[in-house]
């Protein structure tokens, strides 16, 4: 049985571990640990008989809106999240992505962002599909050189319409 759930500190090694198996960008523990305990209502898993096959952790941020160059605001920032690979493409991403949205909006975000690899197609179609547009390309964002697009989209008021 598949469940999108909150994350527990206990989740947190496997978060880790699906984190190391998923993407070149990596984090020590205490980093999971502290998004988690800052930001619990944007931290979730996602559980296959009893084991964590998928995650996504944000933080909330306060600056300068990536729709309107004018407004400072609270915006959410998706700073990770990875499907096992043998569990892609059922729609946990989606549903994973669903849920940290709506959680921004109970901290209350007006935005969400991220920086994603320009060749990183999987996650930007995930993205675009999820309402995110390109906003920007930061040059070298990755330690190997490759660009980063970043991409936002505006938060509705209430969670229940995401
Ligand atoms: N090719 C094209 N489009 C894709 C692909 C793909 N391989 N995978 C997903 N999509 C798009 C499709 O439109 C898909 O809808 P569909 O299946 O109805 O066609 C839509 O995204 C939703 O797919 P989900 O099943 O909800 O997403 P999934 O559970 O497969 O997770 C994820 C997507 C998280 C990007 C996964 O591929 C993954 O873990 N990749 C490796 C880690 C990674 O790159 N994470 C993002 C880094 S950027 C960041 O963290 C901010
Ligand atoms: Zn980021």
């Amino acid at each position: 049985m598949a469940v999108v759930r909150r994350a527990t500190d206990a989740d947190i090694n496997q978060v880790v571990s699906v984190n190391y198996r998923c993407l070149p960008e990596n984090y020590a523990p205490s980093f999971f640990r502290d998004l988690h305990q800052r930001f619990p209502n944007t931290f979730y898993v996602c559980e296959i008989d009893g084991r964590v096959v998928g995650y996504i952790m944000c933080r909330i941020e306060f600056g300068r809106s990536d729709l309107n160059n004018f407004s400072l605001i609270r915006k959410g920032h998706v700073v990770s999240i990875a499907v096992l690979p043998e569990h892609r493409r059922k729609g946990f991403g989606t549903a994973l992505l669903k849920a940290a949205l709506s959680g921004m909006v109970e901290y209350g975000a007006k935005e969400a962002f991220l920086e994603v690899r320009v060749s990183n197609t999987p996650a930007i179609e995930l993205y675009k599909k999820m309402g995110f547009e390109i906003k920007r390309v930061e040059r070298r964002y990755y330690v190997d050189g490759e660009d980063a697009y970043v991409m936002a989209r505006k938060l509705p008021p209430e969670p229940s319409s995401i």
